[in-house]
């Protein structure tokens, strides 16, 4: 793919705290001054793109170019343009005509992640980086591996030993990846996986990577232009917030455009044996308190201390926004009414926006009205074995028709 830009637009990098600016170029990942995370600022009131240019490409990350970093031919393997489902029978289920779910477990890799990569690691071929790294609790590790093999460079991934799910570790292996065990907890290992990049220079794509949130805010662009209006609200599960911080920072970039004139209300589900925003929302906290031994089935969401936690809370609190959390009780029904009722097939964490929703609206948060899109996040297969787990085994027969009529019970 080869992009040819009218006006090559300059950006650069701003601390989400103090508002220091770095050169675009710079590779840091955190402010120097202040320690805080750092942001791609565009002059978005020079941008002169339209929303009929936009809509004149083909529905996908790189609709959106002239908002994202990238000024090299990108790697690419036609990530994002995932498709918006009317939860119909859900929605009916819970009095809530306009629920929707978009399904980033089409994308490439299985995961939103690749919305991150295509960017981030076209990114790092940009600054000239010849390797890359992350820590994962999974979909970062197998979508790092995915786009590091397409681009021809090395990937090291560090997963939390024993806590992840199987069909992602495979697709790490597989691309690649040198993957690496640790025994300790996902905030350990990104610690460790930060300290290696800084010593070593390989390129960290773990959410603290500006760049990479870029790609990301594109689920958010998408479902505006599949749904021709503002969604009321937007619903994500969160880890390490990334994506909701990312999908907040892109509405306000639209804003700034004159692209749309309000924001939808930035909402996020934590699983409630990980849920360190939710606390920070429901207590009025300054910060989050970081959770020290985070547990929940949905092992995407296992995170106790949110590296974007500070951009999160900003985010659900300027849009009006809400938090809660769901057990992991009530996400494996979700995984389950998602897969059987709209023919949706999502990891646990994914299940956990449209739980989310469920329990919101029971709990009358919620107006019936409201058009809200859930991000369910990554596909079924990526965790067969929770899968397996809630369903009946299939019934073996020996192979005549008697035998198979008897199963059914013909
Ligand atoms: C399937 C899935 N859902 C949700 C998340 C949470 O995203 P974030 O860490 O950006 O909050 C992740 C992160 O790994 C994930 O893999
Ligand atoms: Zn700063």
């Amino acid at each position: 793919m080869y992009f040819a830009y009218q006006h090559i637009l300059m950006y650069h990098l701003e601390c989400v705290n103090c508002g220091a600016t770095y050169p675009a170029d710079e590779i840091l990942y955190n402010c120097t001054k202040c320690g805080h995370l750092l942001a791609v600022r565009y002059p978005t009131d020079e941008i002169t793109i339209s929303r009929g240019v936009w809509n004149s490409r083909p529905l996908s990350v790189w609709r959106y170019r002239e908002l994202l970093p990238v000024r090299i031919s990108p790697v690419t393997l036609q990530e994002g343009g995932t498709p918006l489902y009317h939860l119909k029978r859900l929605g009916e289920e819970m009095g809530l005509p306009y629920l929707y779910a978009k399904h980033e477990g089409m994308n490439p890799s299985g995961s939103f992640k690749d919305r991150g990569m295509t960017v981030g690691v076209s990114m790092a071929l940009q600054l000239g980086k010849k390797s890359v790294a992350c820590a994962s609790t999974g979909n970062t590790s197998a979508s790092l591996a995915v786009y590091a093999a397409k681009a021809g460079i090395p990937a090291v991934v560090l997963l939390p030993a024993g806590k992840v799910a199987v069909g992602k570790v495979a697709q790490a292996l597989m691309h690649g990846a040198k993957v690496i065990s640790v025994r300790g907890n996902f905030d350990r290992a990104l610690e460790m996986v930060h300290d290696l990049c800084l010593t070593h220079g390989l390129y960290l794509l773990n959410s603290i990577n500006p760049f990479r949130l870029e790609g990301q805010k594109t689920i958010g662009f998408e479902a505006l232009d599949q749904l021709g209006e503002i969604p009321d609200r937007f619903v994500l599960p969160v880890g390490n917030a990334g994506n909701i911080s990312a999908v907040y920072k892109g509405f306000l970039e639209l804003n700034e455009m004159g692209f749309i004139d309000r924001l939808p209300m930035m909402t996020g589900i934590q699983a409630a044996g990980s849920s360190p925003i939710v606390r920070a929302i429901r207590e009025n906290l300054p910060e989050v308190v970081p959770e020290t031994n985070p547990e929940t089935i949905a092992t995407a969401i296992r995170i106790g201390a949110p590296v974007n936690a500070e951009k999160a809370l900003t985010a659900i609190r300027k849009t009006g926004g809400l938090a809660e959390s769901v057990t992991d009780d009530e996400i494996l029904k979700m995984q389950r009414d998602l897969a059987r009722k709209e023919g949706i097939g999502v990891e646990p964490a994914s299940a956990a926006s449209v739980a989310g929703i469920r329990k919101l609206v029971e709990m009358g948060m919620i107006d019936r009205n409201e058009r809200i899109v859930c991000v369910v996040t990554g596909h079924l297969l990526k965790d067969p074995e929770t899968v397996i787990k809630q369903c009946e085994p299939p019934i073996e027969i020996n192979a005549d028709l008697p035998s198979l009529l008897s199963a059914l019970h013909l």
